[in-house]
């Protein structure tokens, strides 16, 4: 499970990294909330979703 909300993480890392790079070249902020929200969101959420769910995995019950 964090696996796999580190890859998704990584996915709007990359879409939120572009859009950011692509609204500097381009001289537009227009979609900086856009930019924002994926980043946040979908980036450093998931990112912190996934570690959360690596290091704070369900012990294993004993059974004595
Ligand atoms: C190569 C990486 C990045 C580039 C080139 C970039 C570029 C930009 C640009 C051009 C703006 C608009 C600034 C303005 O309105 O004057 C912006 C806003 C913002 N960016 Fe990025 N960004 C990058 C990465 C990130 C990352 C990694 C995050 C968060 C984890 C982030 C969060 C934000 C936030 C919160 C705003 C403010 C949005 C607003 O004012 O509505 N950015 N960024």
């Amino acid at each position: 499970m964090g696996k796999a909300f580190l890859k998704v993480a990584s996915i709007y890392f990359t879409i939120g990294v572009l859009a950011g790079i692509t609204m500097a070249i381009i001289h537009d902020f227009r979609l900086a909330s856009v930019h924002a929200h994926i980043n946040m969101l979908g980036w450093v959420s998931m990112a912190i979703f996934g570690l959360i769910y690596h290091f704070f995995r369900k012990q294993p019950t004993r059974s004595w």
